[in-house]
């Protein structure tokens, strides 16, 4: 077997791996890049938030053409729904993405090997595959990410699967049962609602959005509600199994569920299948996670990790920031990642946007604060676009005035967010945020309003 050398070896081309390949390229480093899958861009590009993203875009227009339109005096005749064109699209979105990755590969002179890599000491590693070769490194990057986590008593199988399975269901389904109420379950749960199956969701907790802020999750379950979903909470899982050509999920102290689908959305589990991390000298966590330190260095020399497989919040903008702070580190030896300004979004149907501290969080803490909420309803670009659904919540420190932490829920709240993120990170307060002039009328103006309502003078409250 060939033996070749590079300065930076990553080890999977998912939003941390791929990133942090451009990062090092730019910086000088002869790069090289190993990813057995055939696309480049990770679960994100190819199996997760993009083609997520363009079902819920097409069965959003499917609804508004079937139910949306008449109040803008708008009138539609039959609409049907053609499925194949539907995966079509999300198909060359994903391809269209996972190949302008490959262009800049070529352009940043990122050498690409395919195949799966295994250690056989730090620093070496030898890939399996198409590129079978060995590669030595001064410093190797570990960006595998993760899998969907598994739940004991579940059979898998056709008709019993994960996201990857829901995001191309060759027909609508009847009945779909899907198991956990988090990012995942939401949003594949809502495309196949809004294309006209029946959605069951069976959730463990008390409530939907683990990790959200409580008063927001619980609107976002009624505004659910009327799209049609129905709710299980504190509903355990116990296994599910095929029964022909349909399934039946068993729930703890309730009747079996029967249904034609089951979406297995229990959260995901770090990815580090088939990379014999022990012959690299590293020992994963009892959760199966690669520990590192604040440069994301592992136990090691020369061998680091970032994104799904460390840990913290399995969002590809984290393992963004990660790659590119972890590669700055290696080349200029600093660098950190702000972990209290990564901001997430559900695109449900209104879209919920977090960032910074939940009021639960800051309870927990101790932390005196003062809350501010507005309306998207009192908002004139909302009631235009009507789309008026949702608030805006501003937590700020009760002395300091800082923003602590900004959660919406509405019409986009996924591009709304920017703003609070980069308030945060500037350390803003609410002041700062009420003061900024916002253009009208725009979405943002709630944010804007919210502020002011947290300094106790909204303007059009
Ligand atoms: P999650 O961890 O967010 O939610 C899983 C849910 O399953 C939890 O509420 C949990 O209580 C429930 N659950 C676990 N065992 C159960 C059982 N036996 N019976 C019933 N319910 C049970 O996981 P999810 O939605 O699978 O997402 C995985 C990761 O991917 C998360 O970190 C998420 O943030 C990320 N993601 C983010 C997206 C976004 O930002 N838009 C989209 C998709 C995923």
């Amino acid at each position: 077997m060939e033996t070749v050398s590079h300065d930076l070896l990553i080890i999977g081309a998912g939003p941390g791996g791929y990133v942090a390949a451009i990062r090092g390229a730019q910086l000088g480093l002869d790069v090289a890049c190993v990813e057995r899958e055939d696309l480049l861009g990770g679960t994100c590009l190819r199996v997760g938030c993009i083609p997520s993203k363009a079902l819920l875009e097409s069965s959003e227009h499917y609804v508004t053409a079937k139910e949306g339109m008449k109040e803008h005096g708008v009138i539609v005749g039959d609409v049907g729904l053609d499925l194949p064109a539907l995966m079509k699209r999300k198909d060359k979105i994903v391809r269209l993405l996972t190949g302008g990755i490959d262009g800049l590969f070529k352009k940043n002179k990122i050498k690409r090997y395919r195949g799966t890599a295994r250690f056989v000491a730090p620093g070496r590693v030898v890939v399996e595959g198409a590129d079978a070769v060995e590669i030595t490194a001064r410093h190797t990057i570990i960006a595998t990410g993760s899998v969907p986590a598994a739940l004991p008593g579940i059979v898998m199988g056709d008709r019993i699967g994960t996201s990857t399975e829901a995001l191309a269901y060759p027909e609508v389904p009847k009945h779909l049962v899907v198991i956990g109420a988090g990012a995942i379950g939401l949003e594949l749960g809502s495309v196949w609602a809004r294309l006209g199956a029946k959605v069951t969701v069976v959730e463990y907790l008390d409530r939907i959005l683990p990790g959200m802020d409580t008063g927001i999750a619980s609107i976002a379950q009624r505004l659910l509600k009327r799209q049609g979903l129905t709710f299980r909470l504190s509903a355990k899982v116990l296994g599910a199994h095929p029964d022909g050509d349909a399934c039946v999920v068993e729930v703890e102290g309730a009747e079996p569920i029967h249904c034609d689908r089951v979406l297995v959305a229990v959260g995901r589990a770090a990815n580090t299948a088939g990379l014999d991390l022990p012959a690299a000298g590293i020992t994963t966590d009892a959760k199966g996670r690669i520990p590192v330190d604040e440069a994301f260095r592992t136990s090691a020399a020369g061998v680091y990790a970032i994104g799904d497989v460390i840990g913290g919040a399995m969002l590809a903008h984290k393992a963004h920031e990660e790659g590119i702070v972890c590669v700055e580190g290696i080349v200029t030896g600093h660098g950190h990642v702000n972990y209290g300004v990564i901001p997430s979004v559900c695109y449900i149907d209104p879209e919920v946007a977090s960032v910074g501290r939940t009021e639960d969080e800051l309870k927990a803490a101790g932390v005196a604060y003062k809350a501010g909420s507005f309306p998207f309803k009192a908002n004139g670009r909302a009631l235009a676009l009507g789309q008026t659904d949702g608030e805006v919540k501003v937590l700020a420190d009760a002395t300091t005035d800082r923003i602590l932490g900004v959660h919406i829920i509405g019409p986009r709240a996924g591009d709304l967010i920017a703003e609070a993120a980069a308030a945060m990170e500037f350390a803003a307060s609410a002041e700062d945020l009420a003061r900024t002039c916002h253009a009208h009328p725009t979405l943002p103006e709630v944010l804007k309003e919210a502020a002011l309502a947290a300094l106790g003078r909204a303007i059009h409250a």
